[in-house]
C-alpha cells in the first residue's frame, strides 16, 4: 500500500493575537477519504497549510506514516509525499500545463528531453478522467480548467497523500463526480490517502469515509460518515441546526430591458470560439441565469462587461445608453460586478479590508460628486457597516483582505458591489466556496436586490443554483446563446444537453 496515514496532535496556530487553530487533533487512516468540514473562517485551510509546511504551527505535532515529522517548510511535505490542491491557483499562469507538470517534478533533469516527457505525459493523460489543453498558457484557461490542471499535477507527482481544498467548486456536476470517483478509487485501492475540504455535504455523504469538523479554530466533532446524518454535520459546524430559508420573489420582470446586448463579438483565448451573442436582454426585477460548461465564453463575457476585454463588434446598452464598461460609466449607470476568483479579479489583496470595501467610492462624496482627498473616517465607518451587515469575519478591519478566508473575501466583494443604487448586477459564481449558511445568506441578498428592481445577470457553473434563483435561464455554448427557458419549470436535463452541445 502506497497510501500513508496522517495524524495531528494538539496543533495550534496564531496570527498575531488571533488564534486560528486551537489544539486541533485528528487522525486520518491510510487509504481513506477524510473530509474536513467547517464554516467559512473555521480554520480548515490554515490547518492543511500547517500540514503542508506552508505555515508553521506554533505548537503541536504531525505523524506521517508511522513517524513523527517536523514539517517546517513545503519541501519537507513534498519529501514525505504530501501534496495539495489549493483553493487558489498555484501553477505558473504564463506556462502551459505540460510545462507546469514537467517542471513540478522534484527530479526534473537539467536538460529536458521533451519528446520523452511528452510521451510520458500523454500516457498519464490517457488514464485521467478529464482532459485539458496541454500546450496553452494556463492563465488563458477558465477557472474550471485550471482547477483540473492543479489536480492533474498532484496525480502526476505520484503523491501518497493529497489534500484538496474545495476541489469541485469550479467544476460541472459531471466533472466533479468524475474527480471524486477517481479520488475514491485511488483511496480504495490503497494508492492514496485523501483529505478533502468541502462545503458540499452531498459530496461528503457519497465519497468520504470519515469527517472532522472544525468550529472557530477548535475541534467540534467528527466520526464515520455512515454513522452521521447531514443534520448532525451542520449542527457540529454551526453549533445549531441550520434552517434553510425560503426565497420569496416579489415584483415581476418589467417589460423594457435595462441591459441590452446586440451582436456582441469578442475574440476568444487561444483559438477558442470567441463571443458571438446575437441578443441578450435583462430586465429590472429579473435574474437572467447563464448556464454553461466553464470555458464556453462566460469568462469572455464577464471581461467585456467589466472592461477588461475590448469587444470586436456589436453593442451594449444600459438604460438605453451606450455602455463601454468604463469606471465612470459604471458609476453613473449603476453597473456592478462580482467576477469569479474575486481576490484576484476584484480586490487589492495587500490592502486592508476597509480599503477594499471602499474601492468603488473612495473618490466620491456621499452624493456621488468627485472627491479630491480621502475621507478616512467616512471610509472606516462605511467599511465597518458592511463588515457588520454581511457578517464578514476578519481579524480586524485593517487586516489585508488577502488574509481573509475564501468565503469572507467573497462576502466582502459582494458587500461592496451591492452597496448603494445597483441598476445592473453581473455576478459569476457568487457562492463559490461559501458554507451552507453563507450560501443561503448570499442567495437571499441576490433575490432581495432583484426584488428591489436590480437587473441581474447571473453566470454560474452550478445548475442547482441557477434553477433556484433565475427568472429565466439561457445556455451558453462556444460563445453563443443556444437555448432559453423560463426559470419556473425549467428542465435540468434539457439544459444539460445544450450545455454539452448535443442539441
Ligand atoms: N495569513 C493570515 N493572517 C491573518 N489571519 C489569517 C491568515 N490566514 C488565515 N487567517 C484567519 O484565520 C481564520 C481561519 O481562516 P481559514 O482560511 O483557515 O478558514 P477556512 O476554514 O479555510 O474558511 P473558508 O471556508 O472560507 O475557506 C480566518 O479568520 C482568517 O481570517
Ligand atoms: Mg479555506
Amino acid at each position: 500500500m502506497r497510501a500513508i496515514g496522517v495524524e495531528a496532535a494538539g496543533v495550534t496556530k496564531r496570527f498575531g493575537a488571533f488564534t486560528a487553530l486551537d489544539d486541533v487533533s485528528l487522525k486520518v487512516r491510510p487509504g481513506t477519504v477524510h473530509a474536513l468540514l467547517g464554516e467559512n473562517g473555521a480554520g480548515k485551510s490554515t490547518f492543511v497549510k500547517c500540514l503542508l509546511g506552508y505555515y508553521r504551527a506554533d505548537s503541536g505535532d504531525f505523524v506521517i506514516g508511522d513517524r513523527q515529522e517536523a514539517i517546517a517548510q513545503p519541501q519537507d511535505a513534498d519529501r514525505l509525499g504530501l501534496g495539495m490542491v489549493y483553493q487558489h491557483f498555484t501553477l505558473v499562469p504564463s506556462m502551459s500545463a505540460a510545462e507546469n507538470l514537467v517542471m513540478a517534478r522534484a527530479d526534473v533533469p537539467r536538460v529536458i528531453a521533451w519528446k520523452a516527457e511528452r510521451k510520458r505525459l500523454g500516457e498519464f493523460m490517457s488514464r485521467m478522467p478529464f482532459k485539458i489543453p496541454l500546450d496553452i498558457a494556463l492563465g488563458m484557461l477558465a477557472a474550471g480548467e485550471r482547477q483540473k490542471a492543479e489536480i492533474l499535477k498532484q496525480l502526476y507527482l505520484q503523491r501518497r497523500v493529497i489534500v484538496l481544498d474545495e476541489p469541485t467548486s469550479t467544476l460541472t456536476p459531471q466533472e466533479a463526480e468524475d474527480v471524486l470517483n477517481l479520488m475514491r478509487e485511488l483511496a480504495t485501492s490503497g494508492e492514496l490517502t485523501i483529505i478533502i475540504i468541502t462545503h458540499k455535504l452531498k459530496e461528503v455523504m457519497a465519497f468520504a469515509d470519515e469527517v472532522t469538523v472544525l468550529r472557530r479554530g477548535r475541534m467540534a466533532g467528527g466520526g464515520k460518515v455512515g454513522e452521521l446524518t447531514a443534520i448532525d454535520m451542520t449542527t457540529m459546524m454551526i453549533g445549531a441546526a441550520h434552517e434553510p430559508g425560503t426565497l420569496t420573489r416579489s415584483g415581476d420582470p418589467e417589460a423594457a430591458a435595462r441591459l441590452t446586448i446586440r451582436d456582441l463579438r469578442s475574440l476568444g483565448d487561444h483559438g477558442r470560439a470567441g463571443l458571438d451573442i446575437a441578443a441578450l436582454d435583462v430586465r429590472p426585477h429579473e435574474i437572467l441565469g447563464i448556464a454553461g460548461v466553464s470555458g464556453n465564453g462566460q469568462r469572455e463575457l464577464m471581461e467585456v462587461l467589466g472592461g477588461q476585454r475590448p469587444p470586436t463588434g456589436g453593442e451594449i446598452r444600459v438604460a438605453d445608453r451606450s455602455y463601454h464598461a468604463r469606471r465612470n460609466e459604471m458609476h453613473a449607470l449603476g453597473v456592478r460586478l462580482l467576477p469569479e476568483e474575486p481576490l484576484r479579479n476584484a480586490c487589492a489583496p495587500g490592502m486592508s479590508v476597509i480599503a477594499n470595501l471602499n474601492l468603488r467610492t473612495f473618490d466620491r462624496t456621499d452624493n456621488g460628486a468627485r472627491r479630491f482627498w480621502l475621507d478616512r473616517r467616512r471610509m472606516a465607518e462605511r467599511g465597518r457597516t458592511m463588515i457588520e451587515m454581511f457578517g464578514i469575519r476578519t481579524p480586524s478591519p485593517d487586516a489585508p483582505i488577502g488574509a481573509l478566508s475564501g468565503g469572507n473575501v467573497q462576502r466582502s466583494v459582494l458587500a461592496r458591489e451591492l452597496d448603494g443604487d445597483v441598476e445592473v448586477l453581473i455576478v459569476a459564481n457568487p457562492c463559490f466556496g461559501l458554507d451552507v449558511k453563507a450560501v443561503a445568506e448570499i442567495r437571499a441578498r441576490i433575490v432581495a436586490a432583484r426584488n428591489a428592481g436590480t437587473a441581474m445577470l447571473l453566470i454560474s457553473a452550478d445548475l442547482d443554483e441557477l434553477l433556484e434563483l433565475s427568472d429565466r435561464i439561457v445556455v451558453m455554448c462556444e460563445g453563443k446563446i443556444v437555448y432559453e427557458t423560463p426559470g419556473t419549470g425549467a428542465d435540468a436535463h434539457e439544459i444539460g444537453r445544450h450545455m454539452a452541445g448535443h442539441a
